[in-house]
């Protein structure tokens, strides 16, 4: 499937057709539709969520969705490591670093097969919480498509881009940009660069939104026009396919004799799109002190409490450190929050070794975390009457109010830094109390 260009704005009431005629006008299911087209209505919020947050969109397609085989489970070939088991089991509070995830050892490993399961929260069932997942991958899907109806899918590639065909038409991603499919709709994804990685958070919870700004006003941080989502294209294709559900925690596979990315024209404000992080107008402080990392929220999930995300995604991005009379990178903290992070590009201003991109820390609630011991030792004696540019750095941090509870494959992984806490044994004692 080509691309047919994108549509710019965050939730907007979006109409594509790539068939001239095919979107109805004045009305949602007309007794027939144009060119033959089944009308398909697809919701994302409860049909009586309020205007504001309401999320549904209008296909026109070549068959409906329900046309497909029986779903049976699906074990994938690389030993079933996608999953949401998270929920048994003690959780260590120990700060927890990996390396990247090992590239699969068989050729043929897709964007499905490669998902790995690090870590999350909460459950599909109760609608709320997160799973977070790493892919390696060295194959495009061939013949098979992939719909999550757990949670929508915030992808966030880190080596090689994404050809992501969609029902809805195609997302080209590539690293620094990050996807979101939501959830239910199907798709599938090429790679065509070849071997690739990157992360997942599958979001169970309400769907992703731009933060409010209260006092920073109505422009800056990420800016809803340089959302993109695409444009209608379709797939008029028969042959012996699969369709591979997660649904509950668990994948199924069903056979299917078609191509379900057969929308001709859709209309609607619940859709998949891309964003290139690069474009994020990062805000900071112009005195002393810097703000809470909230300042760098890029999308953000609500949970049912006012003001405490059930997920934010956070990233860290090239910019000036200006601020007098301050310990200018991230300072030394606990939270309440806990906070997976991934670095997508270059270094990270917190740490001098081991994080490195690809890989991933967690530092969950209430574990002291911050600067390694060289980095403290180079922040506290940087000369500040300088302004300092960090370049070459995207790190991002999926920030949940739950704890998120790392899996067994994860804790028991051999990429994982299993002396990661050494890189604050070298913070020396400086107290000297006045004689
Ligand atoms: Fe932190």
């Amino acid at each position: 499937m080509q691309s047919n260009g994108y549509q710019s704005g965050f939730g907007n009431e979006f109409a594509t057709e790539a068939v001239p005629g095919a979107l109805p006008q004045g009305q949602n299911s007309p007794q027939k539709v144009a060119h033959g087209l089944y009308a398909e209505h697809l919701s994302g919020t409860a049909f009586t969520a309020p205007r504001g947050q309401n999320r549904r969109s209008w296909l026109y397609r070549i068959r409906p969705a329900v046309m497909h085989g029986r779903f049976a489970a699906y074990k994938s070939a690389t030993g079933d490591a996608f999953h949401n088991e998270f929920e048994e089991g003690p959780v260590p509070p120990d700060q927890l670093r990996w390396n990247p995830l090992p590239p699969p050892e068989a050729q043929g490993v897709d964007f499905v097969d490669g998902l790995y399961t690090m870590a999350g929260n909460g459950s599909a069932a109760a609608q709320h919480g997160i799973g977070i997942h790493l892919y390696a991958a060295n194959a495009s899907m061939r013949g098979r498509f992939f719909y999550d109806a757990d949670g929508e899918l915030l992808i966030v590639p880190q080596q090689g881009r994404l050809h992501i065909a969609t029902e809805f038409g195609v997302l080209d991603v590539e690293p620094q940009e990050i996807a979101v499919i939501p959830r239910g709709i199907r798709f599938r994804v090429e790679l065509p660069d070849g071997a690739s990685r990157g992360y997942v958070c599958e979001n169970f919870g309400a769907l992703l939104r731009l933060p409010d700004l209260g006092p920073i006003g109505s422009n800056g941080l990420a800016n809803p026009r340089d959302f993109l989502t695409p444009n209608a294209a379709y797939e008029d294709e028969e042959g012996e396919f699969e369709l591979i559900a997660k649904f509950q925690g668990h994948l199924w596979r069903a056979p299917i004799n078609h191509s379900p990315l057969d929308v001709v024209a859709w209309h609607g404000n619940y859709a998949p799109y891309k964003y290139d992080l690069r474009r994020f107008n990062t805000i900071g402080s112009i005195s002393y002190d810097h703000p809470d990392p909230s300042i760098f929220t890029v999308l953000t999930s609500p949970s049912d409490t006012h003001g405490t995300a059930n997920i934010d995604f956070v990233i860290f991005p090239p910019r000036w450190l200006v601020m007098q009379h301050t310990f200018r990178p991230p300072w030394f903290h606990r939270n309440i929050a806990s906070e997976f992070m991934g670095l997508v590009h270059g270094a990270y201003d917190a740490k001098a070794e081991g994080f490195v991109p690809g890989g991933a820390s967690l530092h969950n609630s209430m574990s002291g975390h911050g600067p390694d011991a060289e980095t403290f030792d180079k922040a506290s004696n940087a000369d500040l009457s300088k302004p300092h540019v960090i370049t070459d750095t995207m790190a991002f941090m999926f920030e949940t109010r739950a704890v998120i509870r790392p899996t067994r494959q994860a804790l028991e992984a051999a990429h994982r830094q299993r002396d990661y806490q050494d890189c604050w044994t070298g913070l020396r004692k400086h107290f000297s109390p006045p004689a």
